[in-house]
């Protein structure tokens, strides 16, 4: 830590705040940035991929998951961005940010995401594993959500980042972070 002195942290934290601001801004499905906040939907962005991100009971127990609907028809629960950079109002692409199902459970802890095992669970410890970002898709306005947490650990050296998907277990569709096949997602807002 002694060879960082003052002046070589604030240009690396002025880079990264440039860097911050160059990225594009996650588009929702008419094409407006996200914002820091406001509820949206997740959902795939093929059909046939199960329906909208919501919170899954996996055996009758806290803590729940983050999973999906069985289907397009399914109400899902709408879930809120807090980009990592405090002062930043929208959501950017490859830019972390904690992302919360705005929603009450029986459970006692937070519905923000975090990694469990695997899986992706809910719950804030204060840990780097709450921190998400979005990569695009293939296709415009279609996102890859991704768990590699470089500005909220700058100089961290993840053994393994990984890109989100789906399993089903049980016949519940539950989110895995590290997936052999990712799903792409699109981010419709919830209420204007
Ligand atoms: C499911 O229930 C079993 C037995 O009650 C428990 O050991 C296990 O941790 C639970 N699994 C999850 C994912 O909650
Ligand atoms: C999906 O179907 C399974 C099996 O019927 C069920 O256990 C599960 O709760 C369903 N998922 C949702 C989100 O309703």
């Amino acid at each position: 830590m002694k060879l960082i002195n003052i002046q070589t942290l604030s240009l690396m934290l002025l880079a990264m705040a440039i860097a911050a601001t160059a990225r594009n801004p996650v588009r929702d499905t008419s094409g407006k940035p996200l914002r820091r906040g406001v509820e949206y939907y997740i959902k795939p962005a093929k059909t046939d991929h199960g329906g909208r991100f919501t919170l899954i009971d996996r055996n009758g127990s806290c803590p729940f998951y983050v999973g999906q609907e069985n289907t397009s028809a399914g109400r899902g629960l709408p879930v809120t961005f807090a980009p990592f950079f405090e002062e930043e109002k929208i959501v950017r692409e490859t830019r972390d940010f904690k992302v919360s199902f705005a929603a009450a459970t029986t459970c006692v802890q937070s519905t923000t995401w975090k990694l469990d095992g695997g899986l992706i669970g809910t719950g804030d410890e204060g840990g780097y594993s709450n921190y998400f970002y979005i990569s695009p898709g293939e296709v415009e306005n279609t996102y890859v959500i991704g768990w590699c947490p470089d500005e909220a650990c700058p100089g961290c050296r993840w053994l393994r980042c990984g890109q989100v998907g789906a399993i089903i277990e049980d016949g519940k569709r539950l989110l895995v972070w590290a997936a052999r096949s990712v799903l792409p997602v699109v981010f419709e807002r919830a209420r204007y």
